[in-house]
């Protein structure tokens, strides 16, 4: 039997590994690693509870004594790293939480690897997830980033998470650890916390609320369906090469002013609205600091490779989250009031 660390398995893609290995590999032991911070929520993957394959643990990927004393306990064989501060607005008001738990939490996780495997790298495999922001940003239509663009980060959280890739490829090159990174494009689906962009305005339009578009509305992300995602990093996890880097992306670049209006509409015609009421919530408002104008995503590696490819066309993808949260709409109350933490806070109060 694999025992395979997941870290960051309660936040949003983490979540979606999760299941996805605890189904598909029953004759996998999965350890849940989370901090349950407010991105984390043990709610999103109840389904799995229960498992006789799965086991949760509640922990901090900068704590190196836990973290050691897990490696000592369980000598997992492999690990899949999503464990980090996600969001680029928290990182630009609180730097040191990204700088803390992505380059000091994922160096923390490769010594106690480092430490555990001792050398000894058969059938391990240290797989860091990661986003394609670390590549900076793009400003003509023809260009995309692939594996070997240079890194160029511009907010705190893509400098903190170009810091950790370094880190990663830098104990393959110095103490041979066997490991495998991945660099994707903007992610949506179901469990994602109602901060970033898609989710927030699902639950603004439903509550009446303002739009708040960044600018312009000018920028543009390149959509995945995160269920793709996680199918990628099983792919990638399974037969990825050793020291590389594969790109995933959606081939599905939009501005956002454009999204937001294909969202409005959808969101009009699920809620029984008049077409352009949801819309008239747009409000323009202050720009991010030092937003990134573009990120598109040339995924030819991985599909020529590893032959993975988006399953989904983005309306199908769209419709899908759309129902979800309108159809959880308890989920979204205890997230946007907290509730969900001061449960967890009780649950684990002492451990
Ligand atoms: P998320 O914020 O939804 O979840 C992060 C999870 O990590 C949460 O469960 C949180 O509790 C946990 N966590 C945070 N700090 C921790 C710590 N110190 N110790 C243990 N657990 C901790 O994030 P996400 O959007 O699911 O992103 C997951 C990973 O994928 C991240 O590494 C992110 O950089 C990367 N990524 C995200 C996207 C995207 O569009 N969301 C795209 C590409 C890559
Ligand atoms: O590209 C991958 C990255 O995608 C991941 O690494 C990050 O973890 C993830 O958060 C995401 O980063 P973005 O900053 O692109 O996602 P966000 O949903 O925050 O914003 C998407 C776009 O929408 C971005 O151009 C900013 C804009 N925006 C966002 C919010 C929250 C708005 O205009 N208004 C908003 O209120």
């Amino acid at each position: 039997m694999k025992k395979i660390l997941i870290t960051g398995g309660a936040g949003f893609i983490g979540s979606h590994v999760v299941r996805l290995f605890v189904n598909k590999y029953p004759n996998y032991q999965i350890f849940n690693l989370d901090k349950l911070t407010y991105a984390g929520n043990l709610a999103n993957i109840t389904d799995i509870e229960g498992k006789p394959n799965y086991t949760f643990l509640k922990g901090d990927i900068t704590d190196q004594v836990y973290i050691d004393s897990i490696f000592d306990k369980y000598h997992f064989d492999g690990v899949i790293h999503l464990a980090a501060e996600s969001h680029v607005d928290r990182s630009i008001t609180h730097p040191m939480d990204f700088i803390f738990t992505n380059v000091v939490g994922t160096a923390v996780l490769l010594n106690a690897a480092k430490k555990c495997w001792a050398g000894d790298f058969a059938n391990k495999l240290f797989y860091h997830v990661s986003t394609d922001e670390v590549y900076g940003s793009l400003h003509n239509d023809n260009e995309f980033f692939t594996e070997n663009t240079p890194y160029d980060p511009q907010s705190p959280y893509s400098a903190s998470k170009a810091s950790s890739d370094h880190f990663v490829r830098a104990y393959h090159n110095t103490y041979k650890m066997p490991v495998v990174l991945s660099n994707c494009s903007n992610n949506y689906g179901q469990n994602q916390f109602p901060e970033k962009l898609i989710p927030l305005f699902i639950n603004n339009i439903c509550n009446n609320k303002p739009l708040p578009v960044y600018g312009k509305g000018e920028n543009v992300r390149d959509w995945l369906y995160v269920v793709d995602h996680a199918r990628a990093i099983d792919v990638i996890f399974h037969t990825g090469k050793l020291g590389e880097t594969y790109n995933i992306g959606g081939h599905n670049e939009w501005t956002n002013i454009d999204l937001i209006k294909l969202l409005c509409d959808i969101m009009d015609k699920k809620l029984g609205r008049n077409a352009g009421d949801s819309a008239k919530l747009i409000t323009y408002v202050q720009d991010r600091a030092g937003h990134d104008l573009r990120y598109a995503i040339d995924a030819t590696k991985i599909k020529r490779e590893l032959g993975w490819e988006p399953s989904l066309q983005f309306d199908e993808g769209l419709n899908i989250t759309v129902d979800w949260y309108l159809q959880n709409t308890a989920w979204l109350e205890n997230v946007t009031s907290g509730a969900y933490q001061k449960y967890y806070e009780e649950q684990y109060a002492g451990k």
